[in-house]
């Protein structure tokens, strides 16, 4: 960089690609979820989504005040982590948010650095970098705090070759249901509150180096009743995209304002798995019980007229619910889970793209109006 004019430099940070690479992103390397009972919910993820035992830590391994189960399948990896006494931030994370997402831990070759680049920026540090080493070598952590309460973790784990990391034994298991496909995590989206959309892309642009790939305003995103707005963030090599919506004034209660009001705060909505095969996946899902929102048969009537050819038959997508949306680059199948716990908060996607880069805006005013359905019987559109 050269030493003239600092101020415009630093207002166009986020649009110079070099400067985008000073936190360079591997991947995501795990999500954490804080849940009421982090046993079952273990076995409801394994048996429902076929998530595998990986690891665990708990009062048998020397952790005190919690314990978490580590479900590999494919490359994602999922914590559930409960505490194990009233008097923990844990419980009162419970208490307040239900079961949720704490913690979005992204995958880097160097975390004191990812700290480093991201504090100076204006990053409120969540965890001091740290080294925890077992006879598998190092893991190196740290962590910076965002939207409600929820953080980015930076895992260094380079010199590891352990099973997840220190601290965590190999959990062996007798009851091990077959994979379902679920491959890797796609994007994950915020809700955030009334006006907070734009200080949280602020944030991922200054303090992350993202960039905002794609934008939807209201009247992209808006039914008879609801509306909300969004931006998606993507990373510099694309591997990790954080779209993040805000409510938008409608006649009724937009289903960002239901999520906010029932987690009492800002977090995360839903958690996109990526399959290559959507049909096989979403089916053996569906017979593992896991309940998905439906679109009225009308939606595949024209569908064809609207996105072109695509390689799938059209009778198991309308059997299923598929959904399916084009963009200029090609074309993407997604269905969503209804809410997986008891308030109507967090939900996952199951995606599988054919060259669409994009997150099926042409999708959006079927799959609100399918939400806003299961609003109402809640009471709560
Ligand atoms: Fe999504």
């Amino acid at each position: 960089m050269q030493a003239t004019d600092h101020a415009n430099q630093n207002a166009t940070l986020h649009n110079d690609p070099q400067s985008a690479d000073f936190l360079p992103l591997l991947g995501t390397d795990y999500i954490e979820l804080y849940v009421g009972n982090a046993k079952q919910a273990a076995h409801y993820y394994k048996t429902a989504f076929g998530f595998q035992s990986l690891a665990y830590a708990g009062p048998e391994t020397g952790v005190k005040d919690r314990v978490s189960y580590v479900l590999i399948q494919n490359k994602m990896r999922l914590m559930l982590t409960s505490a194990i006494h009233s008097d923990s931030p844990i419980t009162e994370h419970h208490k307040k948010h239900g079961d949720g997402v704490k913690v979005l831990a992204l995958w880097v070759d160097d975390a004191y650095d990812a700290f480093e680049q991201t504090t100076k920026r204006g990053a409120k540090p969540y965890l001091q970098p740290s080294t925890v080493n077992d006879a598998n070598g190092e893991v190196r952590t740290s962590g910076i705090h965002l939207y409600g309460d929820v953080a980015h973790l930076f895992v260094e784990r380079k010199n590891y070759k352990g099973v997840f990391m220190p601290g965590f034994v190999e959990w062996k298991s007798d009851y091990n249901p077959v994979p379902a496909g679920l491959l890797y995590v796609d994007h994950c989206v915020a809700n955030v509150g009334w006006d907070q959309m734009n200080p949280w892309v602020k944030f991922y642009e200054d303090v992350m180096g993202f960039r905002n790939i794609l934008s939807f305003d209201d009247n992209d995103i808006s039914t008879e009743y609801s509306a909300l707005m969004s931006k998606v963030m993507s990373n510099g090599n694309g591997y990790v995209k954080f779209p993040i919506n805000e409510p938008a004034e409608g006649k009724k209660k937009s289903q960002v304002e239901e999520y906010l009001e029932f987690y009492e705060g800002e977090g995360v909505q839903h958690i996109a798995i990526a399959t290559k095969d959507i049909v096989a996946t979403v089916r053996d899902l569906m017979s593992r019980g896991v309940e998905f929102l439906k679109v009225p048969s009308s939606y595949y009537e024209d569908l064809l007229d609207r996105v072109g050819t695509i390689e799938e038959d059209l009778e198991p997508l309308k059997e299923l619910g598929i959904l399916v949306d084009r963009d200029d680059e090609g074309y993407l199948l997604q269905l969503f889970t209804k809410p997986v716990q008891d308030r109507p908060t967090m939900f996952f996607e199951i995606i599988q793209r054919k060259g669409a880069k994009s997150f099926g805006k042409g999708n959006f005013k079927a799959l609100f109006e399918a939400i806003e359905r299961e609003q109402a019987m809640r009471g709560n559109l």
